[in-house]
């Protein structure tokens, strides 16, 4: 079972740190395919709670080589700050492997980033804000800055020239700015150069090596599959394509070689930032859902919208990614309601829909058609089996099952690492 993908079947934040560290122990190789420091994952260690924006979760399991792909856009200065923080913590961070074609997040990409979201007001996204946007946007209109660039320096002040010719008439004459310094740049992404040297090679090289040694190698994804800019609820959604596909892309690893894609999958439903979210709540639910579950974002620290679970959100991770499996996590968060509404369906302009509508204007009028299903008060934190949880408890993770279309093959019931009920080995 060498290659898995793991990824986020919703918007974002269902779990994917913690799964990811589950599974660390047992896997050669971590590797983030795609995304920056936009991500915020959440790893609990008996008492330690770490939290990760730009590493793959992976760098917390000693046997483990991190891996940044290519996919990645990477913040030099929050790489290293993020290294020196575990190292503090005595966490050993010297295998990590860097993308030596991964692009760079400059300082000029996060500032048009927050320019561009002032100026959308009321229709902005919501981005995180650290560049994700424009570094892409670079990549995608071939003026960015790879981290090889940073060992040429003479290619790499043509380079941020070149970015910034067109950058800086926009700053100055239409987001009234002042310009930005090529050599300002230059001189700052030259002083991250050394200290960054260590860890950049030829990661599409060594993971396919590993692969044909038969290795175990976890793609860890960022965000979640309707923040995938090609499958999710565009344009609210985020540069880059966390779904299974990008696995491939984003680390120069053919399909051929992935043999199970698991969607981590929370057993109701967030979101941060802005965009459509049919099962939103705005009562006393979603209140409590957001108090019980910790429900306020890693990234920047705002609370997270939360809803009731979306079974046609389910179902089209499904479809999109290929899943082999579901993690549900958070099924402890839903102790003690009487009664789960669960979305099975959608009411748009008078007309029952089962499938995610691919038409935009049709999302944002589907309204939720809820069926009910029965709760448990019994605490489930400590349940180690299946037939540990109450009856209620297994009916609901049965019923969300049997609409996702694919095995849930592990249940969170805290963020601990032992916290998890395995149902099917994933690296079987
Ligand atoms: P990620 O971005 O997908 O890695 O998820 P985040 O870390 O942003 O958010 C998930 C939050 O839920 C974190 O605070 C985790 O510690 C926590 N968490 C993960 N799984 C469970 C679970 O099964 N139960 C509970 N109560 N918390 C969980
Ligand atoms: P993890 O990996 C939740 C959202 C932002 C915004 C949109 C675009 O922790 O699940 P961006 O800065 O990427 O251009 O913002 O995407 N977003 C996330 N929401 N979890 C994340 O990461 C996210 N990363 C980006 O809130 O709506
Ligand atoms: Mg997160």
């Amino acid at each position: 079972m060498p290659a898995l993908v793991l990824l986020g079947a919703q918007w974002g934040d269902e779990g994917k740190g913690k799964a990811t560290d589950l599974l660390g122990g047992s896997v050669d190789y971590v590797v983030r395919y795609q995304g920056g420091n936009n991500a915020g994952h959440t790893v609990v260690v008996g008492d330690q709670k770490y939290a990760l924006h730009l590493l793959p979760s992976g760098i917390l399991s000693p046997g483990c080589t991190p891996v940044i792909g290519n996919g990645v856009v990477v913040d030099p200065a929050v790489l290293l700050s993020e290294l020196s923080g575990l190292n503090e913590r005595g966490v050993d961070t010297s295998k990590l492997l860097l993308s030596g074609n991964a692009h760079l997040i400059t300082p000029y990409n996060i500032t048009v980033d927050k320019v561009t979201e002032r100026f959308l007001g009321k229709r902005k996204i919501g981005t995180t804000g650290r560049g994700i946007g424009p570094t892409y946007a670079d990549k995608i209109n071939r003026v960015g800055i790879r981290v090889q660039d940073l060992y040429d320096e003479s290619i790499l002040m043509q380079k941020v020239e070149a970015a910034l010719d067109v950058k800086n008439q926009l700053l100055t004459k239409l987001y009234n700015r002042r310009a930005i310094e090529a050599g300002q740049v230059v001189e700052e992404l030259l002083g991250y150069a050394e200290q960054i040297k260590g860890y950049v090679a030829d990661t599409t090289l060594i993971l396919n090596k590993a692969l044909d040694d038969d290795k175990v190698v976890l793609f860890e994804g960022g965000q979640g599959t309707l923040l995938d800019i090609d499958h999710g609820t565009y344009p609210f959604v985020t540069s880059s394509n966390p779904t299974a596909g990008g696995a491939c892309t984003g680390a120069g690893v053919g399909p051929t070689k992935i043999n199970r894609v698991i969607g981590i999958l929370k057993a109701y439903t967030t979101r941060v930032g802005a965009g459509p979210f049919p099962t939103e709540l705005f009562d006393e639910d979603g209140e409590a859902l957001r108090r019980i579950g910790g429900e306020r974002g890693v990234t920047t620290g705002r609370d997270r919208r939360c809803g009731w679970f979306d079974a046609l959100i389910a179902r089209y991770a499904t479809r999109v990614n290929g899943l082999t499996d579901f993690f549900l996590t958070k099924l402890d968060v839903l102790t003690g309601w009487e009664q789960i509404p669960v979305c099975v369906a959608y009411e748009i302009d008078g007309k029952r829909v089962e499938e995610l509508p691919y038409s935009q204007s049709d999302f944002h009028h589907a309204k939720p058609v809820y069926e009910t299903l029965p709760g448990w008060s019994e605490d489930i934190t400590k349940a180690k089996s299946f037939s540990d949880l109450p009856k209620n408890a297994q009916a609901y993770v049965k019923a969300l099952e049997e609409m996702s279309g694919a095995p849930i093959s592990a249940i969170g019931v805290g963020p601990g690492r032992d916290e998890t009920i395995e149902i099917n080995s994933f690296l079987s």
